[in-house]
């Protein structure tokens, strides 16, 4: 049994004092959004009490998709790394980032600086100049493939791609990984299908992944984002195929979900893969951090999408 971790869209809340040259175009959109909505969805004492509860788990390996940050400030990072370093090191923890973790095209040089380890794959150079999407790590009999799907956007945007030479080596990769024993879970911080009205924070070429996937399949899809849990089944070559989202590890009851964390149950049994999830986190106008829902990852006869729990 391999226990495998998700978590997302920490948006750790604290924002050292900008310069005024890091003031220009969408950050200072981004603080005024913060100053006057976001620091009171997202709070350091329910990411505190998530990630005691967390490691009271003890997973095998922690995912986390992206959104660690705010506007990108530079300080912003560094904060993040603590983050990153609590969870566990970097052989414990894979990370993709996420929009807000190229906030500004200036973000992605200290996402390097700051992150990398935790955005290397097995095989990466150490002193590679910038991470390689997608990046492979094997961890037991689980194979984590992280996508990139974050890129700076103009002002009330928030979609992101994976771009076309990023998504021919996925499917390189995947139709690799098709051939071993392995159990495949692809990590992406954009979810894989647009809900209506998402357009604006939308993944840009998602119909190509979805045919990557499709043609190769995978065991598991993990996104955030949405800051919302759902299960939906994308099609793969034999069986349908789930993709999981999970509430923001830092939410309020004033946010689009309360926290939660999901814990993924990965065993093999009579020559089939079988993954198990539990959710666990808080609930609206509950108290404390409790198992919120289990069950068996199985595909259903044909494609549904459930949300909310
Ligand atoms: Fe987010
Ligand atoms: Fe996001």
């Amino acid at each position: 049994m391999f226990v495998l971790a998700h978590l997302s869209d920490p948006h750790l809340s604290a924002i050292p004092r900008p310069r005024l040259s890091e003031l220009a175009g969408k950050r200072a959109l981004g603080l005024v959004n913060w100053q006057l909505r976001r620091r009171h969805e997202h709070r350091a004492e329910v990411l505190d009490a998530l990630l005691d509860d967390l490691a009271a788990q003890a997973p095998d390996h922690i995912a986390v998709t992206g959104d660690l940050v705010n506007v990108a400030l530079p300080g912003e990072f560094a904060s993040a790394r603590a983050f990153l370093s609590r969870l566990g090191p970097p052989e414990a923890v894979s990370f993709v980032p996420g929009n807000h973790d190229a906030y500004v095209r200036a973000a992605l040089a200290h996402s390097h600086a700051h992150w990398r380890h935790y955005l290397a794959g097995d095989e990466a150079e150490p002193d590679a100049a910038a991470p390689t999407f997608p990046y492979l790590r094997r961890r037991g009999p689980v194979v984590l493939i992280g996508v990139s799907t974050a890129l700076p956007t103009g002002p009330f945007m928030a979609t992101g791609r994976i771009g076309a030479d990023q998504m021919k080596r996925l499917d390189h990769v995947l139709a690799r990984l098709a051939k071993e024993d392995v159990f495949r879970v692809v990590l992406l911080h954009h979810p894989p299908t647009t809900r209506p009205g998402d357009r604006l924070k939308r993944l840009i070429d998602a119909d190509s992944f979805r045919q990557v996937l499709r043609r190769h399949g995978a065991g598991l899809v993990l996104f955030g984002h949405i800051h919302m849990t759902s299960v939906t089944w994308l099609d793969g070559p034999e069986c349908l195929i789930p993709a999981v989202s999970v509430a923001s590890a830092s939410a309020t009851e004033r946010g689009d979900e309360p926290a939660g964390y999901h814990l993924f149950r990965i065993s093999a049994e009579d020559g089939a893969w079988r993954c198990e999830m539990v959710t666990r986190g808080f609930a609206a106008g509950e108290a404390g951090i409790a198992e919120r829902r289990r069950c068996v990852l199985a595909p259903p006869p044909r494609a549904v999408t459930w949300a909310a729990r």
